[in-house]
């Protein structure tokens, strides 16, 4: 199969892999990285436990094409702690209680930054909408969507 190099930075750290160009940015990451905080659910863009930042938007890891990524700036889960100091959503989804079994969780909590960050987060409904992408096989949306709502203040 055809082969690229494709250079990337993903959580401030640059990484030059040949790959596939077939690969996914969520098999680059799991796969050739060796980043597994993003979780393959149902690698079809259904389910969100995927959800990456690139370039500051939030993605679909399994859907997007890592050639198509030269030059990117990927944050995933792994990115986002400063040492031992959690990012504040990451400290809302404890304080909130926002998870049962925490597959899904990683997808979340990118999805959520997108959200806060994008400043979709005026209201309940608002942010509900925008996590509606983000499954949650446990039912946690009540907790998700207030984590989301302490972390954006
Ligand atoms: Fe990507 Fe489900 S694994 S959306």
């Amino acid at each position: 199969a055809p082969t690229s190099r494709v250079t990337l930075t993903v959580n401030r750290k640059r990484h030059t892999v040949t790959i596939d160009n077939r690969t996914s940015l969520l098999d680059l990451l799991r796969e050739h990285l060796g980043l597994t905080g993003s979780k393959k659910g149902c690698d079809a863009g259904a389910c969100g436990a995927c959800t990456v930042l690139a370039d500051g938007h939030r993605v679909n890891s399994c859907l997007t094409l890592a050639v198509r990524l030269e030059g990117a700036e990927i944050t995933t889960i792994e990115g986002l702690a400063d040492g031992d100091r959690l990012h504040p959503l990451q400290q809302a989804f404890i304080d909130e209680d926002a998870f049962q079994c925490g597959y899904c969780t990683p997808g979340q909590i990118m999805s959520g930054i997108g959200c806060i960050q994008e400043g979709h987060t005026g209201s309940e409904e608002e942010i509900r909408e925008w996590m509606s992408g983000n499954i949650c096989r446990c039912g946690c949306y009540v907790k998700i969507v207030r984590a989301v709502e302490r972390a954006a203040g």
